[in-house]
């Protein structure tokens, strides 16, 4: 549930809340705006300044009573020396959402070194990132123990003046984020293709976009052999989804987001081991990056065209399921030779690539849990980012760091072409240990033709297996806020 966020002026010891939080970046000076509150507090905040106890480094918190002020306690929490204070703010509010909603409080308010509008925006996405949880799966503890969750916050901008605008935005890209971790956390029982599909199909009733949604028997109609083959060793139907939004210019060549949604992967055939295999379920978090981006892309009303498209299935071991040696026809007509049944990501996005030729894209940017050689890589800290167009790989960069979700870019040179060369096809799914990303983009490059393309490999990004201090473990809503800054920054 999103949280219901307030803008008020005036001085933040004048403020009564359950919580106060206050950000702080690094050092021992007391910001003049926390003046009064520290009076009221006796002196607390400056004490520990004065002492070191706090010292506003990243991540760090410290708990006060609210003494005579008009707050029941008082939460510093540190946002270091930042380069850019939107993503610092961003990250502090994130902590401070988590703790205030583990602690119970219900509503709180919080105040900031320079907070203009991009600084509302900032600590609008932060707060519901922090705040976020799913208990959909969990029955509710008995009333007297139910902790109240983080309903309500009010955002102290001193004397600035910033519109309620920003804090729509703010709300507006919060609720992609929380709409694709959502569907992320979701078991791969509970999200199915069919769920997905179904979710595309009520953004498009609230918001008027076009949804198309096809099932195995159009795939099979359009000779989607590459996808299909993946979806073999289920009954369930496989989604292939489009989604179009139309607030630009008419005739104007629209961006298309392209999402990787396997609902669960057990590798098929050629099966992965037991051990954390439930992490699988978030292997279709390029998908959910999509239904996230375009639920937000439409709140906040951009005028531009985009298009968004996933395709949706699990990949099970079954009597029918493609096998290693199979050799299948992909929509674009080249031949492909299966290597490795667990290399299916690139057998959906390579029909899913072809097909948005259909939409004279001006450009394509696909999303995928694609390789755990990108996590051997590059960690759970950059997403890898591949493409054939440098403008745009740059632009995508710039984009995925406005949103604080780092991309660092690995080529894609001919050279690798070698590594998927097949005997008996045009070309092959996998090209072995070394080198695995790039051999997994340089499959996709041969689908991906006749306009710019970017391709983001999230396996590392999507989700944390462990706490992340500003969110828990689970997912972490990327791509969400690389499509969205992406768009707005295309947008007229
Ligand atoms: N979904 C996985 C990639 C993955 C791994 C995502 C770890 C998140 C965390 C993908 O379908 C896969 O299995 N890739 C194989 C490719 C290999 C068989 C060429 C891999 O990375 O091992
Ligand atoms: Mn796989
Ligand atoms: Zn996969």
């Amino acid at each position: 549930m999103a949280l219901s966020l307030a803008l008020r002026d005036g001085d933040a010891a004048d403020i009564e809340t359950p919580l106060l939080g206050v950000l702080l970046p690094a050092g021992t000076e007391l910001p003049p705006a926390l003046r009064a509150l520290d009076e009221r507090l006796g002196g607390a905040i400056r004490r520990t300044l004065d002492r070191g106890d706090f010292r506003g480094v990243r991540d760090e918190s410290l708990h006060l009573d609210g003494g005579s002020s008009r707050a029941g306690r008082v939460l510093l929490i540190g946002i270091g020396t930042p380069t850019e204070l939107p993503a610092a703010l961003r990250r502090g509010a994130s902590l401070l959402g988590r703790k205030a909603h583990g602690m119970g409080v219900g509503t709180l308010a919080v105040v900031a070194p320079g907070t203009d509008a991009d600084a509302a925006e900032a600590i609008a996405i932060g707060l519901n990132l922090g705040a976020w949880e799913y208990l959909d799966l969990k029955t509710p503890p008995p009333e007297a123990e139910r902790k109240k969750p983080l309903t309500k916050a009010t955002i102290v901008v001193g004397d600035a003046k910033v519109s309620k605008d920003a804090l729509a935005r703010g709300e507006a890209i919060a609720a992609g984020y929380e709409l694709s971790r959502r569907l992320a956390q979701m078991p791969g029982n509970v999200c199915t293709p069919d769920l997905l599909a179904k979710t595309a199909t009520d953004i498009g009733r609230r918001h008027k976009l076009k949804v198309t949604v096809l099932g195995r028997r159009e795939m099979e109609r359009q000779k989607m052999g590459s996808f299909l083959c993946v979806a073999q060793g289920t009954d369930q139907d496989p989604k292939l989804v489009t989604m179009e939004y139309r607030k630009g210019k008419r005739g104007d060549a629209p961006i298309v987001l392209v999402g990787k949604g396997l609902c669960f992967d057990t590798g098929g055939i050629s099966i992965k081991p037991a051990d954390r295999m439930e992490f699988m379920k978030f292997d279709m978090c390029g998908a959910a990056g999509v239904l996230g981006a375009m639920e937000a892309i439409a709140r906040l009303k951009l005028k531009v065209n985009v298009v968004g498209i996933f395709g949706a299935t699990t990949n099970m071991p079954s009597g029918n399921a493609v096998k290693p040696g199979d050799v299948v026809i992909s929509h674009l007509g080249k031949s492909i030779e299966i290597i490795n049944t667990d290399a299916e990501g690139r057998l959906v996005l390579a029909d899913l690539l072809s097909y948005a030729r259909r939409f004279k894209p001006a450009a394509v940017i696909d999303a995928a849990t694609l390789t755990g050689a990108c996590v051997i890589a590059l960690g759970h800290t950059a997403t890898g980012v591949l493409g054939t167009d440098q403008a745009l790989v740059d632009e995508v960069i710039t984009a995925a760091r406005r949103a604080t979700e780092p991309g660092w870019q690995l080529p894609l040179w001919d050279e690798y072409k070698e590594l998927i060369k097949s005997d008996v096809a045009d070309m092959k799914n996998s090209g072995g240990r070394a080198g695995g990303t790039i051999s997994a983009a340089m499959f996709l490059k041969e689908f991906a033709e006749e306009y710019p393309w970017v391709h983001l490999d999230i396996a590392g990004t999507a989700y944390s297996e462990s706490d992340l201090v500003a969110i828990p473990r689970g997912p972490t809503g990327v791509p969400t806020g690389t499509f969205v800054e992406f768009v707005r920054g295309r947008a007229g």
